[in-house]
């Protein structure tokens, strides 16, 4: 994890966020190959969640959420975690995560600590007027489930997708951006018929686990945990985790939770004329049905929903702890070099001019960098600065899956010379032949 941090740092994928003031903890920076590492995942997560499917429509909702909205979910009463103080050194933590110096101390009794940050709404600062932001990204797609169904007129079973930021007052942020205050969730809710609820679950952890296999993930190193007691959340009847051995252990990377009728059913108004299977609290506040017409017999039903819920911020660290790799070189050097899936990779790729600030060189490597830029299939640069060598180690270092030389025999001959990432195998092109071999590379 360390060298992964300091690579993160040194390369601009990652900064503590706040770091010229002594930095905010639990917040994170994504510098200039984080966000387009971060934008490549949350692009591919979106490709294969919505434009590949048809039965799937999109949403981004807003951050800042109306206080019922977390009254009804049960997160006002429930998202809490049971949080102590060690009387000896006065530190305060979660009761399951002692730090080693105060096991054996006397503590206090566990107290709820709710993990929703509130803010202040409008112009008066007294507390009466209040909003959360919110603490996962799904409350917005149940309370816009009849304005997605009105307006693109979708029949069960159907889903809406959305990506965004959420937050959490995490007691005890920890391991880089593996447990934050603000992350990232891309999250899916599947709207089904009750009674095919199970079927949908065990479909969509197969879905969801191929995913992430596709992204890089090794997938011995994806177990499935079936979670159980008390640390199933209280809307869920069944919920499997896709667990990662991340650097510093084997820890949730994605949960599939079977949510029920629970959220539909909380956020609906005449709850007893639609035979809701779950227990919710009485709702006098929502002005919707959040349920569907049956027409076999024109009954309501409220759908189940079946939800696969990743974060970005730790698929990012997982994607970057597989991709990161030592290779020992036949010269008895060592190589660092991320082997990142080419559609996730920051830098598609690197034109570099043989010699620095060579005038027929570096606008020939531009018009190169412009044409490729133009295919949209990612960033490509001008690396004009001159060493060869040392642009190889710094693309091997970030991960870029290939470089392209521009050197006198261009000029001359029209021929580039195209090096591999992963092979370091350097190959001799026809200029003119570079765009469709790019291509090939990214779409195959
Ligand atoms: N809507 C369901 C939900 O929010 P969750 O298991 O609490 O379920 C889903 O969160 C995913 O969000 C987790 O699997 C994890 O990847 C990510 N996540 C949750 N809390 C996080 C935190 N404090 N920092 C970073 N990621 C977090």
């Amino acid at each position: 994890m360390e060298e992964l941090v300091a690579l993160c740092k040194r390369r601009g994928f990652i900064f503590q966020s706040n770091e010229i003031y002594g930095g905010l903890q639990g917040l994170y920076d994504y510098g200039p190959l984080g966000v387009e590492l971060k934008n490549n995942l949350k692009q591919s997560w979106w490709s294969t969640m919505v434009y590949d499917r048809d039965d799937v429509e999109g949403l981004d909702a807003s951050i800042l959420t109306h206080p019922d909205v977390l009254k009804y979910s049960g997160h006002e009463d429930t998202f809490t975690d049971p949080l102590v103080d060690c009387k000896s050194c006065g530190l305060r933590f979660r009761e399951d995560q002692i730090p080693d110096q105060c096991i054996g101390e006397e503590l206090t009794e566990p107290r709820d600590f709710n993990l929703m940050f509130k803010t202040n709404v409008g112009p008066i600062d007294d507390g009466s007027s209040y909003a959360y932001l919110r603490p996962e990204t799904a409350q917005q797609i149940f309370t816009n489930f009849k304005n997605v169904v009105d307006s693109t007129s979708r029949a069960l079973p159907f889903g809406i997708a959305q990506i965004g930021k959420a937050f959490r007052n995490e007691i005890t942020p920890r391991n880089f951006i593996f447990r934050v205050r603000e992350f990232e969730q891309m999250e899916l809710e599947f709207f089904v018929k009750p009674g095919t609820d199970d079927e949908w679950h065990k479909k969509w952890v197969d879905n969801r686990l191929k995913w992430w296999i596709d992204q890089g993930i090794d997938a011995s190193k994806i177990k499935l945990l079936n979670v159980t007691g008390d640390d199933l959340s209280h809307y869920s009847k069944s919920t499997i985790d896709l667990m990662y051995e991340f650097p510093h252990g084997l820890e949730e990377l994605e949960g599939i939770a079977n949510r029920t009728d629970f959220d539909l059913g909380s956020h609906s108004k005449n709850q007893e004329q639609l035979n809701i299977k779950s227990t919710t609290i009485t709702n006098k506040s929502s002005n919707a049905k959040l349920a569907v017409q049956d027409i076999s017999d024109n009954t309501l039903v409220v759908p189940y929903v079946i939800e696969p819920s990743a974060g970005v911020d730790r698929g990012v660290l997982a994607i970057l702890n597989e991709a990161f790799k030592v290779e020992k070189l036949d010269d008895g050097k060592e190589r660092l070099v991320l082997s990142f899936k080419p559609h996730l990779a920051p830098i598609k790729a690197a034109v570099i001019p043989l010699k620095k600030n060579n005038e027929d060189l570096v606008a020939k490597a531009t018009e190169l960098k412009n044409l490729l830029q133009k295919l949209r299939l990612g960033r490509v640069v001008v690396e004009n600065t001159g060493n060869i060598g040392k642009n190889y180690r710094k693309h091997d270092e970030i991960g870029t899956p290939m470089c392209i030389t521009i050197d006198f025999d261009t000029l001359e001959k029209q021929l580039v010379t195209i090096r591999n990432r992963d092979t370091m195998e350097q190959e001799s092109m026809d200029i003119k032949l570079v765009p469709d071999y790019f291509r090939n590379y990214f779409l195959s």
